[in-house]
């Protein structure tokens, strides 16, 4: 039996109380590929943004809001873990300043947000990865696989999942998994489900045995 690490889901990077920046992910495609691991008898620690669907039984599960929390979480649990899939739609930014009180509106002036990088999740984990399996997803408008394997050599990854603009939010999808020599499968389109199954095939996972 392995245990899998899984981010999953949007970040929530706080301007205020009341708001804050995020982005449309669903958090299906992490919560699917969990319970595809699952199935095959292996233990998942999942790592979730705010998402409205319920984790899957038997996945040991940190609830987090921003892009700081899940670092945080993530790297508590890594070295208990044998592998990670980075499926977090992870903000690319913060604020650079939260407020402790609500901002008020002022009709007449422009408004301006700074905002400051956000660590890279899985690129932090993979560093230290040695020989365990680190998958990464790619959510690209341009189909070709250039980005895609930019983004499998920057991060360490030993796969990278490319789908498209509108696997956001889907319950279906495809994908293009690319590995770090010239392998390519096209997975799907299938239900969220289905791909996640198909996806955790082709990364090398079996059923435990234990
Ligand atoms: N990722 C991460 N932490 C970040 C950004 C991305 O862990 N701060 C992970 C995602 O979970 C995904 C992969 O890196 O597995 C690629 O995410 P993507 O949003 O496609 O790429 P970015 O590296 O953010 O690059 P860009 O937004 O410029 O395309």
């Amino acid at each position: 039996m392995a245990r899998y690490l899984i981010t999953a889901g949007p970040t929530r990077e706080s301007i205020d109380p009341v708001r804050f920046l995020s982005n449309r992910s669903s958090g299906r495609m992490g919560y699917a590929i969990a319970s595809a691991l699952l199935e095959l008898g292996h233990q998942v620690e999942l790592v979730s943004g705010p998402v409205n669907i319920e984790p899957p039984t038997g996945a040991n599960t940190t609830q987090v809001e921003s892009a700081l929390e899940m670092l945080a979480a993530a790297e508590q649990l890594w070295g208990q873990c044998d592998g990670i899939f980075g499926v977090a739609a992870v903000a690319d930014y913060r604020p650079a300043n939260t407020s402790a009180e609500k901002l008020k509106r002022q009709a007449d002036t422009l408004f301006s947000l700074q905002l400051e990088p956000n660590p890279d999740i899985l690129a932090t984990l993979a560093a230290k990865k040695d020989q365990r399996l680190a998958v990464g997803f790619a959510l690209e408008s341009d189909p070709s696989h250039n980005e895609a394997k930019r983004k499998l050599v920057a991060k360490n990854l030993d796969f990278v999942a490319l789908n498209g603009i509108s696997a956001q939010g889907a319950v279906q999808s495809a994908i293009t998994l690319l590995d770090g020599a010239d392998g390519i499968w096209q997975l799907g389109p299938a239900e969220k489900s289905e791909l996640a199954r198909e996806l955790v095939r082709a990364v090398g996972i079996t059923a435990s045995r234990a």
